[in-house]
C-alpha cells in the first residue's frame, strides 16, 4: 500500500497535518490539497481540536505546488483544491503553528501569512518564484507582504524570486523564531501544547479580532491574486519557465 501523502494525528488536543512526499520534496498535488482542505474543515467542527500543527518531513518542508500540475491548465482556481484549501486556512478560526525545516517554496511560504505561529530550522531556505515561473503571487502575498515589510523589499522577494534563509525572514517579520534543525519541530509542538492549554473560545475570538478589520481584503487579495494567476496558468511564460526547471536550464521568454 502506497503511504498517504498528507499524515494525520490528533493527539493532546493538537491536529498535526505533516506533508508527506518526501520523494518529491512534498510537492503539493491536487489530492494533498484536498486532503488538507478537508481536514481543517474537520477540524473547525471538532471541538476536541483546539490547535492545528502543520509540519514537512525531516528535511523539507514543501517543494510548493507540484510544477507538472502547472502544466494541466488553469481553470477555476477558486473551486479547485488549492482554492478551497487556500480558503478554509484563510479563515480557519483555531491558531495554526507551522515548524518548517528544509525547503518552503511558493506556497510553502506564502501558507506561512495564515499560520499564527511559525517556527523554522536554521538551514531553511524560503522562496516565492512566483515571477520566476511565469506566474504571479498568491495566498495574499502581493497584499501583506509590503505591509509587513514595505513596498521595496517586498517586490525583491517576489520581482527576483530568490531563495532567502530563516534569519532573512525573521528580520522582515515573518516567522517567530530560528531554531537548530533538530529542535523545529519539538518547539513548534510546545508552543502548540502551551496554546491548547489557553481557553479555546477566548483564543479563537482572539484569532477573529486581530484579523478582523482586514479579512475581507484578504479574501479579496486571495481571489484576485487567483484570477490573475489563472491568466498565467494559461500564457506561455509558465510552459517556458517549468519546461527549463525540468531540463536543468535556463528560460528563454519570446
Ligand atoms: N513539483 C514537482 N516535483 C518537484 C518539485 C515541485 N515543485 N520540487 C521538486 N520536485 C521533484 C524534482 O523534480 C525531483 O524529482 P526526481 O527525483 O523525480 O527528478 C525531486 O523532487 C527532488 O528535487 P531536487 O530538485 O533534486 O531536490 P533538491 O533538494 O536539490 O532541491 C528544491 C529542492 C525544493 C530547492 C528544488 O526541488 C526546487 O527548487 N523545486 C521547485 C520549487 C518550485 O519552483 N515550486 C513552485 C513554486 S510556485
Amino acid at each position: 500500500m502506497t503511504e498517504p501523502t498528507v499524515l494525520s494525528e490528533l493527539r493532546d488536543h493538537i491536529l498535526t497535518l505533516r506533508l508527506n512526499r518526501p520523494d518529491k520534496r512534498n510537492a503539493l498535488t491536487q489530492q494533498m490539497y484536498s486532503e488538507l482542505a478537508q481536514a481543517l474543515r474537520a477540524a473547525t467542527d471538532n471541538p476536541d481540536v483546539r490547535v492545528v500543527l502543520l509540519a514537512g518531513t525531516n528535511d523539507t518542508f514543501t517543494a510548493g505546488n507540484d510544477l507538472q500540475d502547472f502544466l494541466l491548465g488553469s481553470g477555476n482556481l477558486l473551486e479547485a483544491p488549492v482554492g478551497q484549501f487556500m480558503h478554509v486556512l484563510l479563515n480557519f478560526p483555531k491558531p495554526v503553528v507551522a515548524a518548517v525545516n528544509g525547503a518552503a517554496v511558493g506556497i510553502g511560504t506564502t501558507l506561512l501569512l495564515h499560520c499564527d505561529l511559525v517556527y523554522v530550522g536554521e538551514t531553511a531556505r524560503l522562496q516565492l518564484p512566483f515571477v520566476n515561473l511565469g506566474l504571479c503571487p498568491e495566498f495574499t502575498a502581493s497584499y501583506v507582504l509590503p505591509r509587513i515589510m514595505g513596498h521595496v523589499r517586498a517586490a525583491e522577494l517576489l520581482m527576483l524570486g530568490e531563495a532567502f534563509s530563516a534569519q532573512t525572514a525573521l528580520s522582515l517579520g515573518l516567522i517567530n523564531e530560528v531554531l537548530p534543525n533538530a529542535d523545529v519541530e519539538a518547539r513548534a509542538w510546545q508552543q502548540a501544547v502551551r496554546l491548547s492549554q489557553q481557553a479555546p473560545q477566548a483564543l479563537r475570538t482572539t484569532k477573529m479580532l486581530m484579523k478582523r478589520f482586514h479579512q475581507q481584503t484578504l479574501q479579496q487579495s486571495f481571489q484576485v491574486e487567483l484570477e490573475h494567476f489563472s491568466l498565467a496558468l494559461a500564457g506561455e511564460e509558465v510552459k517556458e519557465a517549468v519546461s527549463a526547471f525540468m531540463g536543468k536550464r535556463k528560460p528563454n521568454y519570446k
